[in-house]
């Protein structure tokens, strides 16, 4: 489409002071294709001159000069229509996609510029929720989007790995703990030695004394205090890495919450000479009344530095250390009030670059009904997700392909797909209910759904012996192909309003939009049984859906199984 799209920039812009760059943006893609594939919107144009918006769509179609690339440029209302050039859209687009292979879809746009995505960051000794799971799945399918715009991506885990809770735990480890325990299960222990704490707290107010000061000797670099800190972290770590294995996930960068414990004097030292810390209540703070916000904490009484001081730190060492062009925050929404402090603090610290720092929030989720496990208590644990899911889909596949090698391996792809699919096709700020059965519906719109197509053409793939072979992709001239064509060719322009939005699910609708045209395509056009020359364009196509729906579900974080 870009070919396409640069080409309707090029006859447009000779009749229109746009500049090119903002003629390129404003383009829309028609809610049907009877209206075309890009429509020009008049309005902008209307307001300079001072005319009706249909009136100048109408004298654009006139004078707009003949462009073999559209076989219909019509106005409809105030907007200008293009039809593109089937053959040629089908030419090009076809071998696009099967000279480019995985590189299909990826873009030049972000060459030279670095982003920073901070994300997943699950709690040290505090429970891994399944919110760090959405911000995992979110931040992930982000890191690649961007990618694919050809940015430099720097994906940040910023681990909970500082703070007050790690003072309750060394007292709670130190009164009960159990070294065996401990190595056994220690994100699960760790937690119920938390939990087991606030109890014991409330009727022994003098615990939280004790682990205010033990935490503070830990801020001070006390070596007992270090030493089974350091422990908690390292076998906490080790389980989450075993979690982030499950989901393909990756960061480049482990420097959590303590990473900035050096440097966090010289970062509340900056703040005062800039003149912006006052104290209040005994606490070191920066007034926002200006801004309408509450005040951001960087130090509590007893001189013990918050998660706020933290980020702030955080933010100045990853501007001189990485110079992003943008960063973001994939957190719940629950945090937007901290995100805005912290900004809010950077701004009026004077960099500019504030402003390129973007919080991408989400909604809750929520597991329905009793196929949880509840043995762990009423918390859901990632992992027991991630098993739950790869057991129902083992059942699944067992039952519709008992014969499938591999059966082991493709459960946990289809299961883990189906996990991350029923968190990522939904818009990512509304509260979820997940629901298992729906997950993992084959026929639903469902990771499985997806693969299953891909899959399907996979098998077709197998048993056409002479392909691949030379073809004519301008014989995909039925509206079944066309629609398919249709749909492939947009795959980038998808991709950058993904990444744009920073929303996965555009993704999810897409690859779902492409299985669903291609089955109907199936379903109407014989591939192995039509002549030669249309068998030769149909498998064409259906490698072309095959890898697209690859690259797609790449983009998301799901692989595909050719055998399900
Ligand atoms: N550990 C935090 C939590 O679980 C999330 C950290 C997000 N990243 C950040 N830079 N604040 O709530």
């Amino acid at each position: 489409m870009q070919m396409f799209r640069e080409e309707v920039v090029r006859l447009l812009s000779d009749l229109v002071q746009l500049d090119k760059q903002e003629l390129a943006m404003d383009l829309e893609t028609p809610p049907s294709s009877e209206m075309g594939d890009f429509a020009f919107p008049c309005f902008k144009l209307a307001k300079k001159r001072r005319q009706n918006p249909a009136a100048i769509a109408a004298d654009l179609v006139n004078t707009l000069p003949c462009s073999n690339y559209f076989e219909k440029i019509e106005a409809k209302g105030p907007y200008v229509n293009f039809f593109c050039n089937r053959e040629l859209l089908a030419n090009t687009t076809i071998k696009n996609i099967l000279t480019q292979g995985k590189a299909y879809g990826q873009q030049t746009l972000g060459k030279g510029k670095t982003i920073v995505i901070d994300f997943s960051a699950p709690n040290i000794a505090k429970p891994f929720g399944v919110g760090h799971l959405r911000s995992t799945v979110i931040g992930n399918s982000l890191y690649r989007l961007y990618q694919a715009l050809g940015y430099n991506c720097v994906g940040i885990n910023h681990l909970g790995d500082w703070g007050t809770q790690f003072g309750k735990l060394i007292v709670a480890y130190m009164q009960w703990g159990d070294e065996r325990k401990l190595e056994k299960q220690p994100i699960t222990y760790l937690y119920e030695l938390y939990v087991r704490f606030h109890s014991e707290a409330e009727k022994d107010p003098r615990l939280d004394e004790e682990a205010r000061a033990w935490f503070k000797k830990l801020e001070d670099g006390d070596a007992e205090a270090r030493a089974l800190w350091q422990r908690f972290r390292d076998l906490s770590l080790t389980e989450f890495k075993r979690i982030y294995n499950l989901l393909g996930v990756e960061f480049d960068s482990y420097q959590g919450e303590s990473f900035y414990n050096e440097m966090l004097d010289g970062t509340v030292d900056l703040i005062e000479a800039k003149g912006l810390a006052s104290i209040s209540e005994g606490a070191l703070i920066v007034d926002l009344s200006e801004e309408n916000l509450p005040p951001c904490l960087l130090r509590k009484q007893d001189g013990a530095t918050l998660y706020a001081t933290r980020d702030l730190c955080a933010a100045i060492y990853r501007q001189q250390h990485y110079n992003f062009t943008k960063m973001l925050y994939v957190v719940g929404a629950d945090q937007a009030l901290h995100f805005q402090q912290v900004f809010t603090v950077l701004q009026k610290m004077g960099y500019e670059w504030a402003e390129n720092c973007v919080h991408v929030p989400f909604g809750l989720i929520r597991y329905k009904d009793g196929k949880m496990s509840t043995r762990r208590g009423t918390l859901v644990f990632l992992e027991d997700v991630l098993t739950k899911a790869t057991e129902l889909a083992k059942e699944i596949i067992q039952e519709k392909n008992p014969g499938l090698a591999n059966k082991e391996h493709v459960a946990r792809q289809v299961g883990i797909g189906a996990v991350i699919f029923g968190d990522l096709s939904n818009d990512r700020i509304k509260n979820i209910e997940f629901d298992w059965d729906k997950v993992l519906d084959f026929t639903g719109e469902t990771a499985p759904y997806v693969q299953y197509a891909h899959a399907r053409i996979c098998s077709i793939l197998r048993k056409a012996e002479s392909w691949p072979a030379p073809y004519d992709a301008t014989l995909l001239t039925n509206a079944e192909e066309q629609n398919v064509v249709r749909l492939l060719a947009r795959f980038s322009d998808v991709i950058f309003r993904a990444a744009q939005t920073y929303k996965p699910s555009l993704i999810a609708r897409y690859v779902l939009d492409v299985a669903a045209a291609f089955n109907s395509f199936y379903h109407q056009c014989p591939v192995l049984q039509a002549e030669e020359a249309s068998r030769n364009a149909r498998l064409a196509l259906i490698d072309a859906v095959r890898q697209v729906l690859v690259n797609g579900l790449y983009l998301l974080g799901i692989s595909a199984p050719e055998e399900m």
